[in-house]
């Protein structure tokens, strides 16, 4: 049975006030519907390890949320054969069905196979699939094509800072981390002095428990600066309401991965200034977001959400911004819904 860490059952007692104090965009409040239903019921009582794990296990692979790690029950053969298996034969057969020019209905082919093995092509065509092997083989989790992904942005965001901010560990701020599974990542290379997660108030659950699993030697904190253990690496969390209260100039990398494409405009620019205040001289900015056209709002119209229009300064150094390499060959590649993403990483703060 799960247990609670200390810092987690402080952070349930409050959770569900947090919640129905933050309104989260309309796509987002429609996801999180049903498991607001489960946090206003354990509001009485003191919430036990089967209440905790019930609802670790609706956020990590629930109806519409499906982010978390999925635990790796098999061997580590049978890792490396699933990656080896699922590049060689699945992404073989779908090429022939393409190459064929055969409708793609996926029959017979899951989605998530699919998507998985384009994920392992996109790495290989990357150089990166042997990486990615090795990277997987001590963490108990299944390769999935979001892992392939993070492990992607991960590489990716390492090679950037290191040429652009200097070298690692660094203090890095994430806004809408989901799973908390990038972090993860960051952590386990290496990468991290300490970790700010900005999220909702129901999402910090889903990430505070992956860092808690995976990473048990971290510090975790729901405070922006209460002080920590001297050489641990410090996981904070903290709800959309708390970020005016992260220092100024207090980080050196700042990320969101589809997630300021899921948010009302005001929400989205504000995210942006505080981007800006708290980002070190010279830091760096990395966001990855689709474009949605028709993001829905409360009042039942849309807006077009466009990551080109996001209010970014204009003495950003641009170090990158092109369509997503890894959403083009993984997603649209199957013919999947298309949609647009790019990626983009700035310096920002420039002294010289
Ligand atoms: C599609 S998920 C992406 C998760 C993760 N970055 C990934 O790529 O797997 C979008 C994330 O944005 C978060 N989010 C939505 N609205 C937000 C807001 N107003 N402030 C902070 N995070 C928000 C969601 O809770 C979720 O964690």
């Amino acid at each position: 049975m799960t247990t609670i860490p200390p810092a987690i059952r402080n952070y349930l007692g409050e959770v569900s006030e947090k919640s129905d104090d933050y309104q989260a965009s309309a796509f987002w409040d429609d996801l999180l519907t049903e498991i607001r239903g489960d946090l206003d019921a354990l509001r009485a009582e003191n919430t036990t390890a089967k209440q905790y794990e019930d609802l670790i296990v609706k956020l990590n692979a629930g109806r519409k949320i499906k982010f978390g790690f999925k635990e790796r029950t098999g061997t580590l053969g049978a890792l490396r054969r699933k990656i080896a298996y699922h590049y060689a034969y699945h992404y073989g057969r779908l090429v022939k069905l393409i190459g064929n020019r055969s409708p793609i209905t996926l029959k017979g082919t899951p989605k998530e196979l699919a998507e998985h093995a384009a994920a392992l092509a996109f790495l290989r065509s990357h150089k990166l699939v042997d990486g990615y092997t090795k990277f997987m083989e001590p963490i108990p989790v299944e390769s999935t094509m979001s892992t392939a992904r993070h492990y992607y942005f991960k590489e990716l965001i390492k090679d950037l800072t290191a040429k652009n901010i200097g070298e690692p560990p660094y203090d890095i701020m994430e806004i809408g981390a989901g799973a908390g599974n990038l972090g993860t990542f960051f952590a386990l290379s290496g990468l991290v002095k300490s970790y700010t997660i900005v999220d909702l108030p129901e999402m910090l659950l889903l990430s505070s428990f992956t860092i808690s699993k995976y990473l048990p030697e971290s510090v975790i904190s729901f405070s922006p600066t209460e002080e920590v253990e001297p050489g641990a690496i410090t996981f904070r969390f903290l709800t959309p309401d708390m970020v005016d209260k992260i220092p100024d100039q207090s980080r050196d990398l700042m990320i969101n991965i589809t997630s300021m494409m899921e948010m009302d405009l005001d929400v989205r620019d504000n995210y942006l200034k505080h981007i800006y205040r708290i980002g070190r001289p010279n830091s760096l900015f990395f966001n990855n977001n689709r474009r949605q056209s028709t993001l829905p709002l409360h009042d039942g119209s849309t807006w077009d959400n466009n990551p080109l229009l996001y209010p970014y300064r204009t003495d950003d150094k641009i170090l990158m911004w092109e369509e997503c390499p890894f959403h083009q060959f993984g997603r649209m590649h199957w013919h999947f819904k298309q949609s647009l993403c790019f990626m983009r990483a700035a310096v920002i703060n420039q002294t010289a």
